[in-house]
């Protein structure tokens, strides 16, 4: 997403816990005459404090932010109960606590400029309780769309945005292994993604076939066919 948001000319702030990959990015993306300004930092999303100062950092040094893409996301939890509550609690915490972290981070951003673009990576899961290792990730998405509506809500009317993105299936690091229905590869999904998010819709399904049909389907199906389905 990176380098396809450098191509339509943004100048970007890439944050994670791995600054390795942000600076080979950066690096990468700034080697052209004319390409993007990048900055990066290191961050840990489960670090509130940490968030707020970040975020208030990349705004000054880009002199403002027009768009923040809550993304960061884990998926490896466990069935609720079945005594390794660690992966359960982390996953809460990064998907659903963090988000929120970086949610008021960027809000407070987009209040005091008077506009801006808030973006979180939610996800199908979030249209069913999903059983299983599934459980708590469908919970915490499920929590994102929730708060990201109750967002949107609030700046109505206003020159802030705010977008869920729902993606189906994805290939990446996090469902490495993974059986996935429909599943696309990244640069597939990449696409998918960007000209979504740039459209500003209040929420997409991403790719849109089938999942827009799929997502909501899945809110009907009776609970025997969703368990033999996920
Ligand atoms: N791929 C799919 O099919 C799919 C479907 C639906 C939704 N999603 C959502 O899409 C988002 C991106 O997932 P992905 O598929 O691209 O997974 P990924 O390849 O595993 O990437 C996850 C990213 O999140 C960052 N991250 C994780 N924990 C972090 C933390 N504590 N602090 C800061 N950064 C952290 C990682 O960077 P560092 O490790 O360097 O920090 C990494 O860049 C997630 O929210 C996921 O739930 C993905």
């Amino acid at each position: 997403m990176a380098r396809a948001f450098a191509a339509r000319g943004h100048d970007l702030a890439l944050v994670a816990r791995r600054t390795d990959r942000l600076d080979a990015l950066a690096a990468e993306l700034t080697a052209r005459p004319g390409g993007p300004r990048v900055e990066t930092a290191a961050l840990d999303v489960t670090d509130d404090d940490a968030v707020a100062a970040v975020f208030s950092r990349m705004r000054e040094e880009l002199g403002g932010l027009d768009r923040v893409v809550v993304n960061a996301g884990i998926g490896n939890g466990r069935p609720v109960g079945s005594g390794k509550p660690d992966a359960n609690l982390a996953t809460a915490r990064t998907n659903f606590v963090a988000a929120l972290a970086q949610c008021e981070a960027a809000m407070e951003i987009f209040r005091e400029q008077g506009s801006g673009h808030l973006v979180v990576i939610s996800s199908v899961a979030a249209d069913r309780g999903l059983r299983g290792s599934a459980t708590v990730y469908s919970a915490t998405k499920a929590g994102l769309s929730t708060l990201a509506e109750g967002i949107r809500s609030d700046v109505a009317g206003t020159a802030i945005d705010v977008t869920t993105i729902a993606p189906g299936f994805i290939r990446t690091d996090l469902n490495e292994g993974m059986s996935m229905p429909f599943a696309v590869d990244g640069p597939t999904g990449v696409r998918a993604l960007v000209e979504a998010i740039e459209r500003r819709p209040a929420h997409a399904y991403v790719p849109r076939w089938p999942w827009s049909l799929l997502g909501p389907a899945l809110r009907l199906l009776p609970m025997p066919v969703v368990r033999a389905l996920t």
